[in-house]
């Protein structure tokens, strides 16, 4: 049995406010600091009071208003400041073993509980639509957040596979299914076969399992939609055109995506996102949306005084290297980006929960008909995926390193080169990239075509990854022609055998050839 606290849910929202960064001397000199706060708002500040702001959404990008940007820029230092552990975790999870009968006490029982559901609802629909007793816990009201986000017809339609879309849109189906909302008082008990974690990245139960340890990258996003372009019909993946620029203490390469938005023909929704690694003096996002005010306009031709801004968007996004996480407790499973499934470099959390949606519903829906809800079996659910873990170097790559040799010019170099070969060897090695997934083939292409290409970044690449990282790379990089290779050739040969093995086998080898599959990317159909 396991014990999930709820009281502590919220973890997200219990940062504390912003502290005052000067002690009260004397009554004279706090007046005057409060006037100067008084006086002179930032841009960001003027801009994002400017806007009306409903109620805010959780989840990373969900919170609008200005002081909650200062909420999640006072997160953000701590990390920075913090040597390894960022916070002692509060223990959410524990195990306990007939200390009382959950279903006499409890106010409901569930097959699964899905605890986060601005996203989890996708898996709470799809379990549901299969017939499982599904609750979601949620602290906020259970409803979409508005998020403009590009995302492929193949991949909505993954949606549509798996269940969740029908003929209704996700609200209706969401009104229909999870009805009657229980209020909980804290001490209420839910009880549940399955626990899924959908609370994201900044997971309290993550907390706990990675013991409050400092994520290994960070990718902060700041941006805006906002009306008034005259451009309406490019998008842009990925644009970059400055080199390393300093900012605050210390360094970061920007990089640009845009598109149209579907509020209104001039709307458009562009972002600037960087890679940084987690340390003091690295750059705090009302510094970048700064830098975005003056930068924004000169990418997209447009003057800041014709722009009508309609929603601030920002973001912290951590990173893991060793990702997805395995299931650390029993019963207890972590989905989307509390898994740390997404990639490390487009940090496309929703994209990945789409395309691994439907493979995760079998296997939890096999798990809780069979009883393998240990965490040696939840495991299986959370594989590791060479694609992955490759992916990590690309995210260091792109990082301005702070103190290198290395020029300033060379992420873009590196970017421009890589783009051009994949380019050169066309649709088949540029799609899936573009879209996240990372193959085999066409990597070693492209990295052949770059080292004949450019031979001579070599030894840069060296200096920006670093020796350690490039070896760990090498390693994901064979496993990655490995997992293709058994995924190819192994998988047709064991596949016609699985319903002769015994059910538990049965279990594990179909979650292994889906940990080839999926952690070789072939499950990216064009
Ligand atoms: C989304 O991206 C695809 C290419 O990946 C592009 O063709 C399409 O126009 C984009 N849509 C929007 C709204 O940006
Ligand atoms: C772009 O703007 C033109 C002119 O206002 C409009 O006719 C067209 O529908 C817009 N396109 C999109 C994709 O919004
Ligand atoms: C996995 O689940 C099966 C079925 O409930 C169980 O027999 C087995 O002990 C579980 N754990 C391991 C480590 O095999
Ligand atoms: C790994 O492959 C899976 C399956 O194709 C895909 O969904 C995922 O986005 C890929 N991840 C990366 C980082 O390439």
């Amino acid at each position: 049995m396991v014990l999930l606290h709820l009281g502590f849910i919220n973890g997200v929202s219990q940062c504390p406010l912003v502290t005052p960064l000067v002690q009260r001397r004397s009554h004279k000199a706090s007046r005057h600091l409060r006037f100067i706060a008084q006086s002179i708002p930032s841009r960001t500040q003027r801009i994002m009071e400017g806007i009306s702001v409903s109620d805010e959404v959780g989840g990373a990008g969900g919170a609008y208003s200005y002081n909650a940007l200062k909420r999640l820029d006072k997160l953000w230092s701590d990390i920075c400041s913090a040597q390894t552990v960022v916070q002692e975790p509060q223990q959410i999870v524990s195990s306990v073993r007939g200390i009382f009968d959950a279903d006499d006490k409890a106010v409901d029982t569930f097959d699964v509980l899905v605890c986060g559901g601005t996203l989890g609802i996708f898996i709470a629909t799809a379990l549901s639509s299969k017939g499982l007793r599904v609750g979601i816990v949620e602290r906020n009201i259970l409803k979409g957040r508005e998020q403009e986000w590009n995302i492929s017809r193949k991949e909505l339609f993954e949606l549509v596979e798996a269940g969740v879309l029908v003929e209704e849109d996700i609200e209706e189906a969401t009104a229909m299914k999870f009805n009657p909302v229980l209020q909980l008082a804290e001490g209420d008990i839910l009880s549940s076969r399955l626990i899924i974690d959908a609370m994201g990245n900044f997971s309290p139960v993550v907390k706990q399992i990675r013991c409050g340890r400092k994520p290994d990258g960070v990718c902060l996003v700041v941006g805006s939609c906002a009306r008034g372009f005259k451009d309406n019909s490019t998008s842009d993946v990925i644009y970059s055109s400055s080199s390393v620029k300093k900012v605050g203490t210390s360094e970061a390469q920007y990089f640009w995506e845009a598109f149209p938005a579907g509020s209104g023909p001039m709307d458009r929704t562009t972002y600037m996102f960087t890679y940084v690694n987690p340390q003091p003096g690295s750059p705090k996002l009302e510094e970048l949306l700064e830098e975005y005010w003056d930068l924004m306009p000169h990418y997209q031709g447009v003057s800041l005084e014709n722009l009508e801004i309609l929603r601030v968007i920002y973001g912290i996004f951590p990173t893991y290297r060793d990702s997805p996480l395995p299931a650390a407790f029993n019963r207890v499973l972590q989905f989307g980006d509390a898994s740390g499934i997404q990639s490390p470099v487009s940090f496309g959390g929703f994209g990945s929960l789409t395309r691994h949606l439907q493979r995760l519903v079998t296997g939890i829906y096999e798990a809780i008909n069979e009883d393998f809800l240990d965490s040696y079996n939840l495991s299986l659910l959370n594989p590791y995926m060479p694609n992955l873990s490759a992916s990590w170097l690309f995210q260091r790559a792109m990082s301005a390193r702070q103190q290198s040799n290395v020029s300033p010019d060379f992420i873009t170099e590196l970017l421009c080169v890589n783009f051009q070969s994949m380019q050169r060897l066309g649709d088949p090695v540029l799609r899936p990239f573009l879209q996240d997934v990372v193959q085999f083939v066409p990597l070693a292409k492209t990295l052949g075509l770059v080292m004949l290409t450019k031979p001579q970044l070599l030894p840069s690449i060296f200096k920006q990854v670093g020796i350690p990282v490039l070896l760990d790379w090498s390693g994901h990089f064979f496993m990655l022609g490995y997992y293709t290779f058994l995924s190819t050739f192994a998988d047709p040969v064991i596949r016609p055998l699985l319903s002769s093995f015994p059910s538990k086998m049965n279990y594990e080898w179909k979650r292994r050839l889906e940990a080839w599959k999926y952690g070789a990317g072939l499950d990216y159909k064009r």
